[in-house]
């Protein structure tokens, strides 16, 4: 079960798994024993940021690289965890400065790049709140979500900047925007407009080092993702210092983590993936990170891999099947291997993508199963455990994971139902921003309710069988349809709109809309580019539909809710099932 790492220097370590007996642990596993896992203050208080970095920082990992970044053009900076401290400490004093307190909302809207280390952090360490966007966001969905959470401040770059800029007047809240910029901004003199910008790394050089980081509670609020629904806007998913704990030990024991290693999530920061297992459950960890600018291309990550001599690459399905289409031959060119473990997480896992990578780099991907609400990894596929191809693999320890029917009575193995998780993680979502109702809605009968339809068998591993709302997953990024429909029914052309996921080879699914259009317009490829490149800007470069069908009407309920569900049993040929509920 042990594997090796030899460095450049020849240097070899052979490591012992973090996890031996999986079924031991789980056996009796509790909570409470893992606490001084991670380092409290007195009275009980706990910080994540506290523990991403300066219990590091000030112990034998000090000058230890907790980042290593590699910008779009190839550039290289390292910073150790004692530079991590300084630059945490930094923005900590700038939003001191701005007047931003506990509580407050901060959001991230930016490339992969340092400065979402620095921000992110440094918001967690004032006690205020930190958000991300993800980077093809458009006008919309930005403001969707500034507007929900009354963000107080924004950091982004001035490319992005622009798209916050058309929206700043319907955000009464947003005070200030932080721009991360290579050249100093100019002053604005007398700035009195709202928001007001502030130049990043102007006030970076003039804050202190020092900071007296808040001492949270293990329940207040740190982070806060916006995610969508089957139904309505997106919803603000809401996570407290405590979900670190599990973000931690979770890390170390399905990723496996050593002090030798050095770890690889592929995922951005505007997504549950890149903060849970990009920053804080590594960072937590001591790890030394590689953050990695560049967009996806094989020849780009697999130099990567090399380059840097990854030994954890925790990736998604998406990615691992663009790579096989790219073919094995490219794989021949470089040294991968270096690589001890391979991950996935986000959507399922093929048994092909597993057989793959045994093939290319002599390591199966285990599977990973969980969702922003859950904070951390709930469902795995451990080194130490037999791997069942296709299967998401056991729960982890202090989980309980069970398929329920729909009035939250478990099932008998070997069923389908609705996955369902005890509550009680320590990285479980506390509620749902400013909606308490629905996120009361998400539990039945003593169960959270995740969403999707699994069944488990008799060894006790689950197997993903889809959704059970209509939730798009997108290689690997989670799309409401609502929110497309929302958006195509603004353009001049459409009538109404409905939205479905339609399988796809290489994506896992594709957007597929279907219109109706206002009289006076008729569907041509012009109109069909428009549509595509409208959605494209006001909501997201990542959500908007590659297929679009025209149709002359939409099949609705009676009391005009359109009807997803059978929209997508014509499309795949399925049966049609009840339509009684049917307009017409
Ligand atoms: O449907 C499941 C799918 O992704 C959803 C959660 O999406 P999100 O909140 O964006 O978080 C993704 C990264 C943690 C789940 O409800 N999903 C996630 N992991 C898997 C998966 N589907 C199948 N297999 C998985 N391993």
């Amino acid at each position: 079960m042990q594997t090796e790492i030899v460095t450049k220097d020849q240097t070899k370590f052979v490591l012992q798994p973090n996890l031996k007996d999986y079924e031991a642990l789980y056996k009796n596993f509790d909570w409470k024993n893992v606490h001084n896992e991670i380092e409290w203050f007195d009275n009980g208080e706990l910080n994540a940021a506290y523990n991403a970095v300066d219990r590091h920082a000030k112990n034998h990992n000090k000058n230890k690289v907790a980042l290593i970044y590699e910008a779009a053009n190839g550039k290289i900076d390292k910073y150790t965890y004692l530079d991590l401290k300084h630059m945490t400490n930094k923005f900590a004093n700038v939003l001191k400065k701005l007047g931003i307190v506990k509580g407050e909302r901060v959001f991230l809207f930016l490339p992969r790049i340092p400065a979402v280390y620095a921000s992110f952090l440094g918001t967690l360490k004032v006690g205020a709140i930190a958000s991300t966007l993800f980077s093809a966001f458009g006008e919309e969905a930005l403001l969707d979500r500034l507007g929900n959470s009354k963000a107080k401040a924004v950091v982004t770059t001035p490319d992005l900047k622009q798209r916050i800029d058309k929206i700043k007047d319907k955000l009464p809240d947003l005070t200030y925007i932080i721009l991360v910029n290579n050249e100093p901004i100019q002053k604005i003199e007398g700035q009195s407009a709202m928001p007001i910008t502030i130049d990043y790394n102007e006030e970076m050089k003039e804050a202190s080092k020092e900071f007296e980081i808040e001492k949270t509670h293990p329940e207040d609020h740190a982070f806060l993702l916006y995610t969508s629904g089957s139904t309505g806007k997106s919803k603000g998913v809401v996570h407290a210092h405590m979900a670190v704990l599990q973000q931690h030990y979770t890390h170390k024991l399905i990723h496996d983590i050593h002090p030798e290693d050095i770890y690889w999530c592929t995922a951005d920061h505007g997504w549950v993936t890149g903060i849970s297992y990009g920053i804080l459950g590594p960072l937590s960890n001591g790890a030394t990170v590689l953050l990695y600018e560049g967009r996806f291309d094989p020849e780009g990550w697999y130099s990567a891999l090399e380059r840097h001599e990854v030994t954890l690459w925790y990736t998604a399905p998406t990615a691992i099947r663009m790579l096989m289409k790219a073919g094995e031959e490219i794989t021949k060119k470089y040294n991968l291997s270096h690589l001890r473990h391979i991950y996935s997480v986000g959507e399922p896992l093929n048994p092909e993508g597993i057989r793959w990578g045994l093939k290319v780099f002599n390591l199966p991907f285990h599977d990973t199963w969980w969702q922003t609400e859950t904070g951390s990894m709930l469902i795995s596929n451990y080194p130490c455990m037999p791997i069942k191809l296709g299967s998401m693999g056991k729960p982890f320890p202090g989980i309980v994971a069970a398929v329920v029917d729909d009035t939250g009575q478990e099932l008998p193995t070997n069923t389908e139902g609705h996955l369902a998780i005890k509550p009680g993680w320590p990285s479980m979502l506390r509620t749902l921003w400013g909606d308490e109702e629905r996120y009361k809605k998400l539990f039945n009968n003593g169960w959270y309710i995740t969403g999707d339809r699994a069944r488990k068998d008799e060894d006790g591993y689950f197997w993903y069988i889809g959704r059970a709302d209509d939730v798009i997953k997108t290689s690997g990024e989670r799309v409401g349809p609502f929110e497309v429909e929302s958006v195509l029914v603004e353009h001049p052309a459409i009538a109404e709109a409905g939205v479905i996921g339609k399988p796809d080879e290489l994506r896992g699914e594709i957007i597929k809309a279907f219109v109706a259009l206002r009289a006076g317009y008729t569907p041509n490829p012009e109109l069909e580019e428009d549509i595509k490149k409208f959605v494209k800007q006001h909501l997201a470069a990542h959500a908007y539909p590659r297929e679009i069908a025209f149709v002359d009407k939409l099949p609705k309920t009676r009391s005009g809710k359109i009807m997803r569900r059978l929209l997508r049993a014509r499309e795949l040929g399925l049966p049609e099932g009840d339509i009684s509920t049917l307009e017409d």
